[in-house]
């Protein structure tokens, strides 16, 4: 249950990364502004819209949504990921983290977090994507230093790396 702190603020119980989290937020504030207030700067305002993804976590059943648009009120005891939560304990980055740097993917970096995790779910869905997926996957994500191609080259890469590394596991089994 949504609960009220005093004043306007309000507070939910949720899952981030793994971890229990609380996050308080004003009466009808965004997802976005309540992650963002709790430390997780990965979650970008870009637009406040709806329109770039820069926003986006994941949750649920691997769903993503933009959170800029969502009330944070809705998400009362959802699990949510977002960019950071790809890091292992270790330190170790994601796959796709690791090739969006190998490929020169990252670029300013603004919109990163939120096209990552749109590569995430692409690739739970799918692990041997074509670019065609991979486009249509990355199509609500704007980039405005407009440097798509190393961003697919680096998904499918990250895709190459992990089909790879389950086939070592498989045999390893
Ligand atoms: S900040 Fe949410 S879609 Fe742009
Ligand atoms: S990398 Fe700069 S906005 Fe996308």
């Amino acid at each position: 249950m949504c609960a009220r702190v005093g004043n306007s603020k309000k507070r939910i119980d949720v899952v981030v990364n793994g971890e229990n989290e609380k996050l308080e937020f004003d009466e009808g504030e965004s997802l976005m502004a309540a992650l963002r207030r709790a430390g997780y700067y990965s979650v970008k305002n870009g637009c406040s819209e709806g329109v770039c993804g820069a926003c986006n976590v994941l949750y649920g059943e691997n769903q993503i949504v933009r959170s800029c648009l969502v009330p944070a009120e809705r998400y009362e005891g959802e699990e949510l990921t977002t960019a950071e939560g790809l890091v292992s304990e270790d330190g170790e980055l994601h796959p796709l983290q690791e090739e969006f740097l190998n490929y020169g993917a990252a670029q300013c970096g603004f919109c990163i977090p939120g096209m990552i995790l749109s590569g995430v779910q692409l690739l739970e869905k799918n692990d041997d994507p074509t670019e065609s997926e991979i486009r249509s996957a990355l199509k609500g994500n704007i980039c405005r230093c407009t440097g798509y191609i190393q961003q697919f080259e680096a998904i499918q890469a990250a895709a190459d790396q992990m089909r790879s590394e389950g086939e070592t596991e498989a045999r390893s089994d």
